[in-house]
């Protein structure tokens, strides 16, 4: 009697668990495994695809991910366009606008998802699919992706205003930005190593290269022959749109080239710097090890691309299955 009551209040309790938190609910590897079983080839046969005529896609789709995970979680805020109830889009917020791109491979990847599996594959596991595919495409490592997240039926420009890093934070406040969402410094310096591929518009970082600070001189912690290459591609007063290889040594290969890049003070952006330059700072070991051993950086990258993919996830009936990444159903 006594554990017929035990087992039932254990029940009841677990529902209870369940429907208070329900964000907590896990992701899981074989969701789509009944209904949806070639999702992960889909999505990378159209990133491959659009790699023939642009080497930099993989690049700016797992850069996707990052944007739509640090605003009210995984749940692909990012992909709404502005219009109708959408009135203020993450796609328009600073960080976002003129910047973020690949949208239409994502759009892609779902004609094609909605062929084989309609009403099934969220946009926001498209991102966190399409994240992992462009990194072993890339030659990165390869990961076990949980899926299960639905789409939200909100965007919240101003979270991705404030919560999104900037180029020109301290390593103080861009840990603060990743703690929010609960990543730590090891989840900081490996995420930073997706700069190992993709490119920068020289206005996020031409404040280091003349007047750093209102110093007067460039930053200090610029190696001067990589200055002199970056004086020249972003020249005061030129374009701001200018775009410069994230790591230059190898600029479409997914590898630990950034990490050696820091160490010789080649990191383009100033919070790439920082993770090896700031004073005292716990990430400077953590970089000597990627920089020093690429398997090291690449389990930890592929650990902490997972603990990203769990931000906050909606799961079971919350939001929706998105029938087009760009609206909410029905609007
Ligand atoms: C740590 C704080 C970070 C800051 C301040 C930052 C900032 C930036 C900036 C300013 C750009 C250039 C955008 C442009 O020129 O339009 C960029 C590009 C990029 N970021 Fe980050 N980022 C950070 C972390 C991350 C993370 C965690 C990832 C992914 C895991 C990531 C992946 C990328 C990629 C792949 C690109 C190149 C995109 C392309 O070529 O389209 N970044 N980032």
């Amino acid at each position: 009697m006594f554990s017929f009551n035990h087992s039932l209040l254990t029940t009841i309790f677990s529902v209870l668990t369940i429907f208070l938190h329900p964000s907590n609910a896990q992701l899981s590897s074989t969701f789509y495994s009944s209904t949806c079983p070639n999702v992960s080839s889909i999505v990378r046969s159209v990133i491959q695809q659009a790699l023939q005529s642009d080497t930099r896609i993989a690049a700016s789709l797992i850069r996707l991910h990052f944007h739509d995970c640090f605003v009210n979680g995984c749940d692909g805020s990012l992909l709404l366009d502005q219009g109708g109830n959408i009135t203020l889009s993450e796609k328009n917020a600073v960080p976002n606008n003129n910047s973020a791109r690949g949208f239409n491979v994502v759009d892609n990847i779902k004609t094609s998802l909605e062929n084989s599996c309609p009403g099934v594959v969220s946009c926001a596991d498209i991102l966190a699919l399409a994240a992992e595919a462009s990194v072993s495409l890339g030659g990165g490592p390869s990961w076990t992706v949980l899926l299960g997240r639905r789409d939200g039926l909100i965007a919240n420009q101003s979270g991705a205003n404030s919560s999104i890093p900037a180029p020109t934070e301290s390593l103080a406040n861009i840990t603060a930005k990743f703690s929010a969402v609960g990543l730590n410094i090891t989840d900081l310096v490996a995420l930073s190593g997706a700069h190992t591929f993709g490119r920068a518009q020289c206005r996020f970082f031409n404040q280091r290269l003349f007047n750093f600070s209102g110093t007067g001189s460039p930053d200090p912690t610029l190696d001067s022959s990589y200055l002199a290459t970056l004086q020249q591609n972003c020249p005061q007063n030129g374009s701001g749109n200018t775009l410069n290889n994230l790591d230059p040594s190898s600029p479409d290969t997914f590898d630990n080239n950034y990490f050696q890049n820091l160490l010789n003070n080649r990191g383009l952006l100033q919070t790439d710097q920082e993770l090896f330059s700031t004073n005292g700072s716990a990430t400077m070991s953590i970089v000597s090890n990627f920089a020093s051993n690429q398997s090291a950086f690449f389990e930890a990258f592929a650990q902490s691309m997972i603990n990203m993919g769990n931000i906050s996830p909606l799961t079971g009936s919350q939001g929706e299955i998105r029938s087009d990444c760009k609206k909410v159903n029905g609007s």
